[in-house]
Protein backbone atom coordinates (compact mmCIF):
# COMPACT_ATOMS: atom_id res chain seq x y z
CA UNK A 1 0.00 0.00 0.00
CA UNK A 2 1.25 3.66 -0.87
CA UNK A 3 1.02 6.39 1.09
CA UNK A 4 0.78 9.99 -0.05
CA UNK A 5 0.65 13.76 1.61
CA UNK A 6 0.11 16.43 0.80
CA UNK A 7 0.66 19.94 2.20
CA UNK A 8 -1.87 22.70 1.14
CA UNK A 9 -0.45 26.60 1.19
CA UNK A 10 -2.99 29.55 -0.20
CA UNK A 11 -6.42 29.71 -1.16
CA UNK A 12 -9.85 27.55 -0.43
CA UNK A 13 -9.70 26.23 -4.60
CA UNK A 14 -6.16 24.76 -3.39
CA UNK A 15 -7.81 22.97 -0.58
CA UNK A 16 -10.28 21.84 -3.31
CA UNK A 17 -7.60 20.72 -5.67
CA UNK A 18 -5.53 18.52 -3.06
CA UNK A 19 -9.02 16.62 -2.36
CA UNK A 20 -8.96 16.19 -6.63
CA UNK A 21 -5.39 15.04 -6.27
CA UNK A 22 -6.17 12.60 -3.61
CA UNK A 23 -9.15 10.96 -5.73
CA UNK A 24 -7.19 10.59 -8.57
CA UNK A 25 -4.02 8.87 -6.55
CA UNK A 26 -6.86 7.17 -4.43
CA UNK A 27 -7.84 5.47 -7.84
CA UNK A 28 -4.75 4.43 -7.81
CA UNK A 29 -4.75 2.78 -4.40
CA UNK A 30 -3.04 5.34 -2.70
CA UNK A 31 -3.64 5.91 0.90
CA UNK A 32 -3.77 9.50 2.60
CA UNK A 33 -0.99 9.85 5.35
CA UNK A 34 -0.28 13.12 7.66
CA UNK A 35 2.34 12.24 8.36
CA UNK A 36 5.19 13.24 5.95
CA UNK A 37 8.00 10.80 7.47
CA UNK A 38 5.45 7.84 6.86
CA UNK A 39 5.07 9.38 3.04
CA UNK A 40 5.74 7.43 -0.46
CA UNK A 41 5.05 10.67 -2.00
CA UNK A 42 5.29 14.24 -0.56
CA UNK A 43 3.56 16.73 -2.36
CA UNK A 44 3.21 20.46 -1.46
CA UNK A 45 0.59 22.64 -3.19
CA UNK A 46 1.23 26.18 -3.21
CA UNK A 47 0.21 29.91 -3.63
CA UNK A 48 1.62 32.27 -6.36
CA UNK A 49 0.16 35.51 -5.24
CA UNK A 50 2.66 37.19 -2.90
CA UNK A 51 5.96 36.85 -2.75
CA UNK A 52 5.70 35.67 0.66
CA UNK A 53 3.52 32.44 0.13
CA UNK A 54 6.72 31.72 -2.24
CA UNK A 55 9.37 31.75 0.40
CA UNK A 56 7.70 29.78 2.55
CA UNK A 57 7.26 27.17 0.44
CA UNK A 58 11.00 26.95 -0.73
CA UNK A 59 11.85 26.86 2.98
CA UNK A 60 9.05 24.54 3.61
CA UNK A 61 10.71 21.92 1.08
CA UNK A 62 14.32 22.47 2.64
CA UNK A 63 12.29 21.17 5.61
CA UNK A 64 10.67 18.06 3.94
CA UNK A 65 13.74 16.97 2.08
CA UNK A 66 14.52 15.30 5.49
CA UNK A 67 11.37 12.95 4.87
CA UNK A 68 12.59 12.02 1.51
CA UNK A 69 13.92 8.24 1.67
CA UNK A 70 15.45 6.75 -1.33
CA UNK A 71 12.83 5.90 -3.50
CA UNK A 72 10.09 8.31 -2.27
CA UNK A 73 8.94 11.11 -4.81
CA UNK A 74 8.53 15.05 -4.08
CA UNK A 75 6.31 17.17 -5.97
CA UNK A 76 5.51 20.49 -6.35
CA UNK A 77 1.96 21.21 -7.86
CA UNK A 78 -0.41 24.21 -7.67
CA UNK A 79 0.19 27.99 -8.93
CA UNK A 80 3.65 28.29 -7.91
CA UNK A 81 4.56 25.14 -9.86
CA UNK A 82 2.72 26.64 -12.88
CA UNK A 83 4.89 30.09 -12.92
CA UNK A 84 8.21 28.50 -12.57
CA UNK A 85 7.51 25.10 -14.50
CA UNK A 86 11.14 23.40 -15.21
CA UNK A 87 12.62 26.28 -13.20
CA UNK A 88 11.92 24.87 -9.53
CA UNK A 89 13.45 21.61 -11.18
CA UNK A 90 16.38 22.82 -11.62
CA UNK A 91 16.11 25.24 -8.31
CA UNK A 92 15.19 22.63 -6.08
CA UNK A 93 17.35 19.34 -6.48
CA UNK A 94 15.07 17.16 -4.41
CA UNK A 95 12.09 18.11 -6.44
CA UNK A 96 11.02 14.87 -8.77
CA UNK A 97 7.97 16.33 -10.57
CA UNK A 98 6.22 19.83 -10.61
CA UNK A 99 2.51 20.04 -12.27
CA UNK A 100 0.25 23.14 -12.91
CA UNK A 101 -3.29 23.43 -11.57
CA UNK A 102 -4.56 21.72 -14.89
CA UNK A 103 -2.60 19.00 -14.99
CA UNK A 104 -3.11 16.43 -11.99
CA UNK A 105 -4.56 13.38 -13.90
CA UNK A 106 -0.50 13.05 -15.14
CA UNK A 107 0.37 12.70 -11.17
CA UNK A 108 0.21 8.61 -11.36
CA UNK A 109 2.27 8.83 -15.18
CA UNK A 110 4.68 11.11 -13.84
CA UNK A 111 5.32 9.39 -9.85
CA UNK A 112 5.71 6.45 -11.92
CA UNK A 113 8.52 8.21 -14.51
CA UNK A 114 10.11 9.61 -10.95
CA UNK A 115 10.50 6.24 -9.84
CA UNK A 116 12.48 5.74 -12.73
CA UNK A 117 14.92 8.57 -12.15
CA UNK A 118 13.38 11.10 -14.76
CA UNK A 119 12.24 14.25 -13.22
CA UNK A 120 9.13 16.13 -15.07
CA UNK A 121 7.25 19.49 -15.10
CA UNK A 122 3.43 19.76 -16.36
CA UNK A 123 2.66 22.95 -16.70
CA UNK A 124 -0.06 23.42 -20.03
CA UNK A 125 -2.91 25.06 -19.70
CA UNK A 126 -6.54 22.45 -20.50
CA UNK A 127 -9.35 24.91 -21.09
CA UNK A 128 -11.65 21.68 -20.86
CA UNK A 129 -9.81 20.03 -17.49
CA UNK A 130 -13.17 20.26 -15.07
CA UNK A 131 -12.06 16.36 -13.57
CA UNK A 132 -15.62 15.86 -14.30
CA UNK A 133 -14.53 12.27 -13.25
CA UNK A 134 -12.68 12.32 -10.67
CA UNK A 135 -14.40 11.53 -7.18
CA UNK A 136 -12.66 14.22 -5.16
CA UNK A 137 -11.32 12.56 -1.48
CA UNK A 138 -13.04 15.03 1.28
CA UNK A 139 -12.53 14.54 4.99
CA UNK A 140 -15.32 16.73 6.07
CA UNK A 141 -18.89 14.98 5.91
CA UNK A 142 -20.84 17.90 7.06
CA UNK A 143 -19.29 20.72 4.60
CA UNK A 144 -17.51 20.79 1.11
CA UNK A 145 -16.23 22.54 -1.26
CA UNK A 146 -17.53 22.25 -4.89
CA UNK A 147 -15.63 24.02 -7.30
CA UNK A 148 -17.70 25.24 -10.20
CA UNK A 149 -15.55 27.55 -12.42
CA UNK A 150 -11.27 27.12 -12.89
CA UNK A 151 -9.17 29.69 -14.13
CA UNK A 152 -9.73 33.56 -14.80
CA UNK A 153 -10.26 36.07 -17.28
CA UNK A 154 -10.37 39.36 -15.38
CA UNK A 155 -6.91 41.25 -15.48
CA UNK A 156 -6.73 42.68 -12.49
CA UNK A 157 -3.00 44.38 -12.87
CA UNK A 158 -1.49 43.16 -9.85
CA UNK A 159 -2.79 39.96 -10.29
CA UNK A 160 -0.78 36.68 -10.94
CA UNK A 161 -3.75 33.86 -11.18
CA UNK A 162 -4.89 34.48 -14.82
CA UNK A 163 -1.52 32.97 -15.69
CA UNK A 164 -1.12 29.95 -13.03
CA UNK A 165 -4.36 28.83 -13.31
CA UNK A 166 -5.31 29.98 -17.24
CA UNK A 167 -8.83 31.35 -18.84
CA UNK A 168 -11.90 31.02 -17.46
CA UNK A 169 -14.01 28.04 -18.06
CA UNK A 170 -17.42 26.73 -15.54
CA UNK A 171 -18.78 23.04 -15.38
CA UNK A 172 -22.00 22.35 -16.38
CA UNK A 173 -24.87 23.14 -14.17
CA UNK A 174 -26.05 19.67 -13.83
CA UNK A 175 -22.41 18.04 -12.82
CA UNK A 176 -22.52 20.98 -10.08
CA UNK A 177 -26.05 19.61 -8.47
CA UNK A 178 -25.18 16.25 -9.47
CA UNK A 179 -22.07 15.98 -7.14
CA UNK A 180 -24.03 18.37 -4.63
CA UNK A 181 -26.78 15.46 -4.60
CA UNK A 182 -24.47 13.20 -3.94
CA UNK A 183 -23.04 14.84 -1.10
CA UNK A 184 -26.30 16.03 0.73
CA UNK A 185 -27.06 12.29 0.11
CA UNK A 186 -24.18 11.28 2.49
CA UNK A 187 -24.83 13.64 5.15
CA UNK A 188 -23.33 16.78 3.64
CA UNK A 189 -25.56 19.76 4.71
CA UNK A 190 -23.39 23.18 3.97
CA UNK A 191 -21.59 23.51 0.26
CA UNK A 192 -19.08 26.26 -0.38
CA UNK A 193 -19.24 26.70 -4.85
CA UNK A 194 -16.15 28.15 -5.31
CA UNK A 195 -14.66 30.50 -8.39
CA UNK A 196 -12.12 32.76 -8.80
CA UNK A 197 -14.86 35.27 -9.85
CA UNK A 198 -17.35 32.29 -8.78
CA UNK A 199 -20.56 34.98 -9.56
CA UNK A 200 -19.18 35.19 -13.39
CA UNK A 201 -20.31 31.83 -13.80
CA UNK A 202 -21.59 30.86 -16.46
CA UNK A 203 -22.10 27.14 -18.46
CA UNK A 204 -23.28 28.38 -21.53
CA UNK A 205 -26.94 27.84 -20.89
CA UNK A 206 -27.05 29.25 -17.06
CA UNK A 207 -25.85 31.96 -15.31
CA UNK A 208 -24.39 32.21 -11.55
CA UNK A 209 -28.14 33.03 -10.44
CA UNK A 210 -29.52 29.47 -12.04
CA UNK A 211 -26.82 27.59 -10.10
CA UNK A 212 -27.31 29.55 -6.77
CA UNK A 213 -31.20 28.27 -7.56
CA UNK A 214 -30.13 24.86 -8.48
CA UNK A 215 -27.95 24.12 -5.36
CA UNK A 216 -29.95 26.08 -2.68
CA UNK A 217 -32.69 23.38 -4.16
CA UNK A 218 -31.22 20.12 -3.58
CA UNK A 219 -32.87 18.14 -0.45
CA UNK A 220 -30.52 18.34 2.42
CA UNK A 221 -28.59 21.49 1.22
CA UNK A 222 -29.13 23.77 4.28
CA UNK A 223 -26.10 26.68 4.44
CA UNK A 224 -25.12 27.50 0.88
CA UNK A 225 -22.08 30.01 0.60
CA UNK A 226 -19.60 30.83 -2.61
CA UNK A 227 -16.56 32.24 -2.73
CA UNK A 228 -14.92 34.63 -4.44
CA UNK A 229 -17.55 37.09 -6.32
CA UNK A 230 -16.98 40.08 -8.26
CA UNK A 231 -18.48 42.95 -7.45
CA UNK A 232 -19.79 43.86 -10.64
CA UNK A 233 -20.98 40.39 -11.18
CA UNK A 234 -23.74 40.39 -8.84
CA UNK A 235 -26.56 41.13 -11.46
CA UNK A 236 -30.18 41.96 -10.30
CA UNK A 237 -30.62 38.12 -11.60
CA UNK A 238 -28.15 36.73 -8.78
CA UNK A 239 -29.74 39.09 -6.12
CA UNK A 240 -33.11 38.18 -6.99
CA UNK A 241 -31.42 34.33 -6.81
CA UNK A 242 -29.75 34.90 -3.67
CA UNK A 243 -33.17 36.84 -2.10
CA UNK A 244 -35.32 34.00 -2.65
CA UNK A 245 -32.90 30.85 -1.78
CA UNK A 246 -32.83 29.91 1.79
CA UNK A 247 -29.88 28.19 1.73
CA UNK A 248 -27.82 31.44 0.86
CA UNK A 249 -25.89 32.17 3.93
CA UNK A 250 -26.21 35.89 5.30
CA UNK A 251 -22.04 36.49 4.47
CA UNK A 252 -20.29 37.62 1.35
CA UNK A 253 -16.38 38.26 0.76
CA UNK A 254 -16.21 40.72 -1.32
CA UNK A 255 -12.76 41.85 -2.19
CA UNK A 256 -12.23 45.23 -2.66
CA UNK A 257 -8.92 45.95 -2.81
CA UNK A 258 -8.59 49.55 -2.82
CA UNK A 259 -10.97 52.42 -1.38
CA UNK A 260 -9.69 55.02 -3.87
CA UNK A 261 -11.05 55.31 -7.35
CA UNK A 262 -7.78 56.12 -8.57
CA UNK A 263 -6.33 53.29 -7.28
CA UNK A 264 -9.05 50.95 -8.23
CA UNK A 265 -8.82 52.03 -11.53
CA UNK A 266 -4.87 51.65 -12.06
CA UNK A 267 -6.05 47.80 -10.74
CA UNK A 268 -7.96 47.32 -13.50
CA UNK A 269 -10.76 46.52 -11.01
CA UNK A 270 -14.47 47.55 -13.49
CA UNK A 271 -15.79 49.44 -10.76
CA UNK A 272 -14.78 52.98 -8.96
CA UNK A 273 -15.51 53.53 -4.84
CA UNK A 274 -18.97 54.61 -5.44
CA UNK A 275 -19.78 51.40 -7.92
CA UNK A 276 -18.82 48.69 -4.49
CA UNK A 277 -20.76 50.70 -2.39
CA UNK A 278 -23.58 50.55 -4.68
CA UNK A 279 -22.87 46.66 -4.81
CA UNK A 280 -22.85 46.48 -0.98
CA UNK A 281 -26.09 48.49 -0.78
CA UNK A 282 -27.94 45.88 -3.09
CA UNK A 283 -26.76 42.98 -1.44
CA UNK A 284 -27.74 44.60 1.69
CA UNK A 285 -31.18 45.24 0.75
CA UNK A 286 -31.35 41.53 -1.04
CA UNK A 287 -30.08 39.54 2.20
CA UNK A 288 -30.46 41.34 5.26
CA UNK A 289 -28.31 40.73 8.71
CA UNK A 290 -25.66 40.45 6.08
CA UNK A 291 -21.82 40.25 7.66
CA UNK A 292 -19.19 41.32 4.79
CA UNK A 293 -15.47 40.44 4.65
CA UNK A 294 -13.10 41.53 1.96
CA UNK A 295 -9.63 41.80 0.72
CA UNK A 296 -7.45 44.58 0.98
CA UNK A 297 -4.24 45.80 -1.07
CA UNK A 298 -2.55 48.62 0.71
CA UNK A 299 1.22 49.94 -0.79
CA UNK A 300 -0.19 49.57 -4.61
CA UNK A 301 2.27 51.25 -6.79
CA UNK A 302 1.20 54.74 -6.70
CA UNK A 303 -1.13 55.03 -3.94
CA UNK A 304 -0.49 58.19 -2.03
CA UNK A 305 -1.44 59.03 1.57
CA UNK A 306 -4.72 60.43 0.51
CA UNK A 307 -5.09 56.97 -1.68
CA UNK A 308 -4.97 55.00 1.08
CA UNK A 309 -6.86 57.41 3.50
CA UNK A 310 -9.56 56.87 1.14
CA UNK A 311 -9.38 52.89 1.96
CA UNK A 312 -9.37 53.59 5.56
CA UNK A 313 -12.52 55.87 5.50
CA UNK A 314 -14.38 52.78 3.07
CA UNK A 315 -13.38 50.34 5.81
CA UNK A 316 -15.29 52.68 8.32
CA UNK A 317 -18.27 53.39 5.69
CA UNK A 318 -18.65 49.49 4.81
CA UNK A 319 -18.46 48.58 8.41
CA UNK A 320 -16.68 45.90 7.34
CA UNK A 321 -17.03 42.16 9.73
CA UNK A 322 -13.45 40.96 8.71
CA UNK A 323 -11.00 42.35 6.12
CA UNK A 324 -7.83 40.16 4.88
CA UNK A 325 -4.98 42.46 4.27
CA UNK A 326 -1.84 42.33 2.20
CA UNK A 327 1.07 44.48 1.50
CA UNK A 328 1.27 44.83 -2.32
CA UNK A 329 3.59 42.34 -3.80
CA UNK A 330 5.68 42.38 -6.84
CA UNK A 331 4.64 39.53 -9.42
CA UNK A 332 6.76 39.27 -12.31
CA UNK A 333 4.91 39.55 -15.78
CA UNK A 334 1.94 41.61 -14.10
CA UNK A 335 1.43 44.84 -15.74
CA UNK A 336 1.26 46.71 -12.53
CA UNK A 337 4.88 45.68 -12.35
CA UNK A 338 5.57 48.51 -14.95
CA UNK A 339 3.45 51.32 -12.61
CA UNK A 340 5.52 54.26 -11.70
CA UNK A 341 6.01 54.80 -7.93
CA UNK A 342 6.51 52.06 -6.11
CA UNK A 343 6.03 52.23 -2.63
CA UNK A 344 8.89 51.85 0.02
CA UNK A 345 8.44 48.78 2.42
CA UNK A 346 8.26 50.65 5.23
CA UNK A 347 5.67 52.86 3.77
CA UNK A 348 3.95 49.92 3.25
CA UNK A 349 4.23 48.12 6.69
CA UNK A 350 3.16 51.20 8.38
CA UNK A 351 0.16 51.64 6.45
CA UNK A 352 -0.94 47.71 6.64
CA UNK A 353 -0.75 48.68 11.02
CA UNK A 354 -2.77 51.33 10.48
CA UNK A 355 -5.16 49.66 8.53
CA UNK A 356 -5.01 46.46 10.37
CA UNK A 357 -6.08 48.87 13.55
CA UNK A 358 -8.78 50.24 11.82
CA UNK A 359 -10.27 47.13 10.35
CA UNK A 360 -9.95 45.59 14.12
CA UNK A 361 -11.90 48.71 15.53
CA UNK A 362 -14.67 48.40 13.58
CA UNK A 363 -15.10 44.56 13.28
CA UNK A 364 -15.19 44.49 17.51
CA UNK A 365 -17.68 47.62 18.10
CA UNK A 366 -19.98 45.34 15.50
CA UNK A 367 -19.34 42.12 17.35
CA UNK A 368 -19.30 43.53 20.36
CA UNK A 369 -23.28 44.63 19.74
CA UNK A 370 -23.94 40.80 18.72
CA UNK A 371 -23.44 39.47 22.25
CA UNK A 372 -27.05 38.75 23.42
CA UNK A 373 -28.46 38.20 19.92
CA UNK A 374 -29.21 34.36 19.47
CA UNK A 375 -27.94 32.65 16.40
CA UNK A 376 -28.09 28.71 14.66
CA UNK A 377 -24.45 27.11 14.93
CA UNK A 378 -23.24 24.75 12.61
CA UNK A 379 -20.58 22.56 15.26
CA UNK A 380 -17.55 21.91 13.17
CA UNK A 381 -15.32 20.16 15.70
CA UNK A 382 -13.19 20.73 18.54
CA UNK A 383 -11.61 24.38 19.20
CA UNK A 384 -8.23 24.39 19.01
CA UNK A 385 -7.48 24.86 22.89
CA UNK A 386 -9.42 23.82 26.09
CA UNK A 387 -12.57 21.57 25.66
CA UNK A 388 -14.81 23.66 24.08
CA UNK A 389 -16.60 23.29 21.10
CA UNK A 390 -15.62 25.41 17.78
CA UNK A 391 -19.11 26.77 15.81
CA UNK A 392 -19.93 28.67 12.89
CA UNK A 393 -23.02 31.01 12.70
CA UNK A 394 -24.74 31.33 8.51
CA UNK A 395 -22.90 34.89 9.08
CA UNK A 396 -19.52 33.29 9.23
CA UNK A 397 -18.87 34.04 12.91
CA UNK A 398 -16.85 31.75 15.07
CA UNK A 399 -18.20 30.80 18.35
CA UNK A 400 -16.98 28.53 21.07
CA UNK A 401 -19.51 26.74 23.40
CA UNK A 402 -19.93 23.71 25.68
CA UNK A 403 -20.77 20.38 24.15
CA UNK A 404 -20.63 16.62 24.11
CA UNK A 405 -18.66 15.82 21.16
CA UNK A 406 -21.27 14.10 19.55
CA UNK A 407 -22.70 17.39 18.78
CA UNK A 408 -20.09 17.92 15.93
CA UNK A 409 -21.68 18.11 12.13
CA UNK A 410 -25.28 19.00 13.84
CA UNK A 411 -26.67 22.79 14.04
CA UNK A 412 -27.96 24.12 17.30
CA UNK A 413 -28.98 27.25 18.57
CA UNK A 414 -26.47 29.32 20.62
CA UNK A 415 -27.19 32.87 22.50
CA UNK A 416 -23.30 34.89 22.27
CA UNK A 417 -22.60 35.98 25.54
CA UNK A 418 -18.92 37.20 25.07
CA UNK A 419 -16.98 38.33 21.96
CA UNK A 420 -12.77 38.51 22.09
CA UNK A 421 -13.69 40.81 19.48
CA UNK A 422 -13.24 38.69 16.82
CA UNK A 423 -15.02 35.20 17.97
CA UNK A 424 -17.33 34.70 20.63
CA UNK A 425 -18.00 32.44 23.35
CA UNK A 426 -22.23 30.77 23.34
CA UNK A 427 -24.11 29.26 25.61
CA UNK A 428 -26.47 26.27 23.97
CA UNK A 429 -30.19 27.50 23.88
CA UNK A 430 -31.46 24.19 24.74
CA UNK A 431 -29.13 24.48 27.82
CA UNK A 432 -31.10 27.26 29.19
CA UNK A 433 -34.12 26.71 30.92
CA UNK A 434 -37.58 26.48 28.68
CA UNK A 435 -39.43 29.50 29.89
CA UNK A 436 -36.12 31.68 28.89
CA UNK A 437 -35.65 29.33 25.67
CA UNK A 438 -38.68 30.58 24.35
CA UNK A 439 -38.42 34.05 25.69
CA UNK A 440 -35.47 34.54 23.99
CA UNK A 441 -36.65 33.09 20.77
N1 LIG B 1 0.17 41.63 -3.86
C1 LIG B 1 -0.55 41.64 -2.72
N2 LIG B 1 -1.74 41.06 -2.60
C2 LIG B 1 -2.24 40.43 -3.68
N3 LIG B 1 -3.40 39.77 -3.87
C3 LIG B 1 -3.42 39.31 -5.13
N4 LIG B 1 -2.31 39.68 -5.78
C4 LIG B 1 -1.56 40.39 -4.90
C5 LIG B 1 -0.31 41.03 -4.97
N5 LIG B 1 0.43 41.04 -6.11
C6 LIG B 1 -4.42 39.65 -2.83
C7 LIG B 1 -5.74 40.27 -3.27
C8 LIG B 1 -6.60 39.06 -3.52
C9 LIG B 1 -6.07 38.08 -2.51
C10 LIG B 1 -6.42 36.67 -2.76
O1 LIG B 1 -4.68 38.29 -2.57
O2 LIG B 1 -6.26 41.04 -2.22
O3 LIG B 1 -7.99 39.33 -3.37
Amino acid sequence: MRTVYIETYGCQMNVSDSELMFGVLGREGYVRTEDPAAADVLLVNTCAVRDHAEQRVLGRMGELKRYKRPGDVMGVVGCMAQRLGPKLLERVPQVDLVIGPDGYRALPELIARARDGQRAAEVTFKQWEHYEDVPPARDNPTSAFVTVQRGCDYRCTFCIVPMTRGPERSRKLADVVGEVARLAAGGTSEVTLLGQTVNSYHDGEHDFADLVRAVGAVDGIRRLRFTSPYPTDFTPRVLTAMAETPAVCEYVHLPVQSGSSRTLKRMLRRYDRQQYLDVVAALRGAVPGLALSTDIIVGFPGESEADFQETLSLVEQVAFDDAYTFKYSVREGTPAVKIKDHVPEELKTERIGRLIDVVRRVAKRKNMGLVGTTHEVLVEGPAKRGDLLQARTRTNKIALLEGPAGWIGTYRRVRFTGTTGSTFTAWPLEKEPEELVTAWR
